[in-house]
């Protein structure tokens, strides 16, 4: 079975107080995760060293970072390398977010490079992909979302390309409580394996784990996750509360 992931993305939210203590409240319900599923906390920069303590005793629980930078080190003031995140024992790291993407312009070429240097530092990157409103309105979401993979992804191997998760993350649906249905998200993802199988060939595009993210809850978790083509969660919101995450990691299948 391909791996199934519930990754929280707290985004820029929480003091250090309170990100221990949601990380706290987590752990001590000790969910033991099967070894096809992971839960993936990506924190703030300043965290990723605690949130590693306090998972690292517990089995497929990681941490991941929200952004790399595009270069490998150097005179580039207030960025954080991939080298960096996995020195402190992070695994993760989320590339291409929508909200990268939209507030710092950041271009599929970019997004490229930094694949290769997270890649190149054993960090497994989460490729965050999804179209807009308008797009969808358009009816051509599947072709644009295609077009954000080959752009970013398809320079990649296939021994490469096996070492990423994808996240879709329709931008309509962050932050806005308005998720995809599950059958919308379903056939996305099938659509983008399609995509995935054409140039990598079948058995490859079936053991790439693709993430639905857009305002995935508790209450809409199993649903969504039951679908065949979906493989867990990138969860903005529902991953600041405990119960609410909680709900969304056993609803992994
Ligand atoms: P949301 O965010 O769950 O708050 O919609 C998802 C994301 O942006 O990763």
């Amino acid at each position: 079975m391909r791996q199934q992931i519930a990754a929280a993305n707290w985004k820029m939210n929480l003091d250090y107080k309170e990100a221990k203590a949601l990380l706290d409240g987590i752990m001590s319900q000790q969910i033991l995760l099967e070894p096809h599923r992971k839960v993936v906390f990506a924190v703030p920069a300043p965290y990723l060293r605690m949130a590693r303590r306090k998972t690292k005793e517990h089995l497929n629980y990681e941490v991941s970072a929200q952004n790399c930078y595009s270069k490998k080190a150097g005179a580039y003031t207030g960025e954080i390398s991939a080298d960096m995140i996995r020195s402190v024992g992070s695994r993760y790291v989320i590339i291409g977010h929508s909200e990268r993407r939209e507030y710092f312009k950041e271009s599929d070429e970019t997004l490229a490079e930094k694949l290769d240097l997270a890649l190149e530092a054993k960090l497994t990157p989460i490729f965050c992909c999804g179209e807009s409103l308008a797009i969808r309105e358009s009816g051509k979401q599947d072709e644009f979302v295609a077009g954000q993979l080959a752009n970013s992804l398809f320079h990649l191997n296939a021994e490469a390309i096996l070492k990423i998760v994808i996240a879709y993350e329709p931008i309509w649906a962050i932050g806005t409580g308005k998720t995809a249905s599950a059958q919308q998200a379903q056939d996305m993802h099938a659509s983008l394996r399609r995509v995935l199988a054409k140039k990598y060939g079948q058995p490859v595009a079936d053991m790439i784990p693709i993430l639905y993210g857009g305002s995935v809850k508790g209450n809409n978790a199993s649903e969504l996750f039951a679908q065949p083509d979906v493989d867990g969660g990138l969860v903005g919101g529902a991953s600041l509360n405990e119960e609410e995450f909680v709900a969304i990691i056993r609803a992994l299948k």
